[in-house]
């Protein structure tokens, strides 16, 4: 068996990458990093040379995406599949089975001009998260507190978008990592000074938290709906109730190893091996 650990020029480098390289020599697999940016994608039936892939790369978009799809149509099982990382990847489609599942999620609203941006904020009432539907690393994420004053805001949007109710997290949010139907832990997320977000890559800190039955049950459903087999399920809980932000189908874990002293790579490499 042979993998293939897909990347691009900004996952090539991260310590995820080496450390799913490491686990993978210390099994005396063979492996091959592909880097998808490196070359133009043809569409030409092909022999990657690999039985199974890692799908490593750092979002759910455009050349990302058609690069994971065209591995499939050439053979190669990729772990998560282009429909998992497309579904999760997408927060509108993703929260969208989350509701229908009876999952909790925050009010959502997609919207795609000004006018009705402003007509779906006026219904929510602020605060609200203005987010790009295919997004991460917070990036492109904003907050409106006093719509009238924050107009302008909207002019620059990216549209479509998504509108959504702010949910307060004080003490931070919750992210949990999920391989296939066992959440294996949880870290609390806490925000820099001055900042709402959480994201580790917006200076984040995380630390260590008990593992509710019930922050186990969503994410782990959550999973099992959008088909991962692992995944990073972020939740925020307010007024003792847990309401699901984002799954992430290509979860970072070095600060999930950091704050729990577990390390995630042997699970995924697991993960490889079965299926290839
Ligand atoms: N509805 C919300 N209420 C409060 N905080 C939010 C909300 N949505 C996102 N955030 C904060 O912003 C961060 C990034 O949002 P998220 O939806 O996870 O997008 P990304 O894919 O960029 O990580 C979250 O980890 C959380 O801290
Ligand atoms: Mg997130």
């Amino acid at each position: 068996m042979k993998v293939g650990v897909i990347v691009d020029d900004i996952t090539l480098h991260r310590w995820e990458t080496e450390e799913i390289v490491k686990e993978l020599k210390n099994r005396n697999i063979k492996f091959e990093i592909i880097n998808i940016y490196s070359s133009p994608l043809d569409i030409v039936k092909r022999d990657w040379g690999i039985d199974v892939a890692l799908a490593r790369t750092s979002s759910a978009t455009h050349f990302r995406l058609e690069a994971i799809k065209t591995l499939e149509l050439d053979g190669v099982k990729v772990i998560n599949s282009y429909d998992a990382i497309r579904r999760g990847g997408d927060k509108y489609v993703s929260l969208s089975i989350l509701h229908h599942a009876g999952i909790p999620i925050p009010q959502t609203s997609m919207v795609a001009s000004f006018e009705s941006t402003v007509r779906a904020i006026s219904k929510m009432g602020t605060p609200v998260v203005l987010k790009p539907v295919i997004g991460t690393y917070g990036r492109g994420i904003v907050r409106i507190n006093d719509l009238e004053r924050e107009l302008e805001v909207l002019d620059n949007l990216q549209y479509p978008y998504l509108v959504q109710k702010y949910i307060p997290h004080k003490k931070g949010d919750f992210r949990v990592f999920v391989i296939k139907d066992e959440a294996l832990g949880v870290i609390r997320r806490v925000a820099p000074k001055d900042e709402w977000r959480t994201n580790i890559s917006a200076g984040g800190t995380s630390h260590k938290a008990r593992l509710t039955s019930e922050l186990a049950k969503i994410a782990v459903k959550a999973s099992q709906k959008i088909g991962t087999q692992y995944a990073g399920v972020d939740i925020i809980e307010y007024n003792r109730k847990y309401y699901l932000i984002e799954i992430n189908t290509q979860p970072d874990f070095r600060s999930f190893y950091a704050s729990t002293g577990i390390n995630p790579v042997k699970k995924i490499v697991d993960l490889v091996e079965e299926a290839g």
